[in-house]
């Protein structure tokens, strides 16, 4: 019998076309004879929908359309079983089983771990990272935090929260300051370049620091990485053991690696030319020390973080001093970064049936971990004596 596989995807994040793209893809690419797809979309709304035609691109140029001919759908956990629920209409009908969640969502809502905790508490297996590595996975302070406590090379930082800035905003400007221009302004918990501006004097750092507070109540604000060269690993893996990619260098047109950039194609200089068109140069012009220093530092950050599945780790490198800091981990990262893995000859299919065993492997794993005793401690615990103390907390 095939394995059915519920790909996630959408959710009401800035990067919902990103992760329809990103789920698109994988769709198309998934093992057939093993796996059984079954598109699960997640409208801005966050109403969940399924059907076959959710695997082709087209249709999520009408959205109206698409509302009107998919199925509605909830995630359901009865005995055993976990399957999709119709919800719209008379009747509650079920759709089809689900064996496993694969989630291809990006930022907030989903990837950061809410999606998580809610396939966490239902119980059913799926892929990627846990909460706990999504979570660090989608907040730029704190896993700057964790990363150097283990001694993982970040860049210098100043965080506040937006309210903070509006009473503090003298004192907050002069710990940026310290850091020295040029800073880069960015709200913790977003992705895809969005709200981050390059600030390289103290008289656009207002304007800068509100842009990304109109995104997040989090903000972080970096040292600028000079003579920036930005190259990329993806790993494979769970904290046992990791499988590091080649990796790629990446550069954009505008000044730094921009929305534009990553999805409309070349920078403010140049018109729309679809998704993923950074410039990408594969494998990254570094030498063999800096290189394997590299991958080694990928493996050790998707450890130290908890990461699972396929991940992309994102290095910033001053290549005049040639110093090395890590950037961010992606925990879903755009097209699941299978063009990295096209190089080390693992076919997007390999590499889609490798992180969907992970998941089932580590649910395995989990499910012989004790979570509850089989006692009742509340069975000796009752009548209206019981009820009348309960009243009381
Ligand atoms: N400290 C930094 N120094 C120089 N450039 C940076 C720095 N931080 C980010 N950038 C530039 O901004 C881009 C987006 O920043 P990043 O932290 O990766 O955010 P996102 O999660 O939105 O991708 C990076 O790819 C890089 O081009
Ligand atoms: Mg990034």
């Amino acid at each position: 019998m095939k394995i059915k596989v519920g790909v996630v995807f959408g959710g009401e994040s800035v990067e919902h076309e990103v992760s329809i793209i990103s789920a698109i893809q994988a769709m198309k690419n998934i093992n057939e004879e093993k796996y059984e797809v079954v598109p699960i979309y997640i409208a801005k709304d966050q109403t969940w929908y399924t059907g076959n035609m959710l695997k082709e691109i087209d249709i999520y140029r009408d959205l109206d359309l698409l509302k009107r001919f998919a199925k509605k759908v909830t995630l359901v956990k009865s005995e055993n079983r976990f399957f999709l629920m119709k919800t719209n209409g008379v009747f509650r009908k079920e759709v089809t089983d689900i064996d496993v969640i694969l989630p291809i969502v990006h930022g907030h809502g989903v990837e950061d771990g809410s999606l998580q905790g809610f396939l966490e508490t239902l119980k059913i297996p799926y892929v990627g990272s846990n909460v706990l590595g999504s979570a660090l996975g989608q907040d730029k302070v704190v896993m700057k935090q964790v990363m150097k406590d283990e001694g993982i090379p970040c860049v210098d930082y100043v965080w506040f929260y937006d309210t903070e800035y509006q009473l503090n905003t003298d004192e907050i400007t002069k710990k940026i300051k310290k850091l020295g221009y040029p800073v880069v302004v960015k709200p913790a918990t977003l992705g895809s370049s969005v709200g981050i501006s390059v600030v390289k004097h103290e008289e656009d750092l207002d304007e800068a620091i509100n842009d990304a507070i109109s995104y997040d109540s989090k903000i972080i604000v970096e040292k600028a990485v000079e003579n920036l060269v930005e190259v990329n690993a993806s790993v494979i893996g769970n904290y046992e053991s990791q499988e590091v990619s080649v990796l790629e260098e990446v550069m954009g047109v505008d000044e730094f690696l921009s929305y534009r950039d990553k999805y409309l194609g070349g920078g403010k200089k140049s018109g729309s030319k679809g998704m993923a068109s950074t410039n990408r140069i594969v494998p990254a012009r570094l030498d063999d020390k800096m290189t394997s220093e590299v991958q080694e530092m990928a493996k050790k950050v998707f450890r130290v973080l908890n990461l699972n599945g396929v991940c992309r780790i994102d290095f910033l490198i001053d290549k005049k001093s040639k110093k090395l800091y890590v950037n961010e981990p992606n925990t879903i990262p755009g097209s699941l970064s299978f063009y990295l893995w096209d190089k080390c000859d693992k076919p997007y299919c390999d590499l889609l049936d490798e992180i969907i065993s992970l998941g089932l492997r580590r649910y395995k794993a989990e499910s012989k971990k004790v979570r509850s005793f089989e006692t009742n401690i509340l069975s000796n615990y009752g009548g209206t004596k019981g009820l009348k103390g309960s009243k009381k907390i």
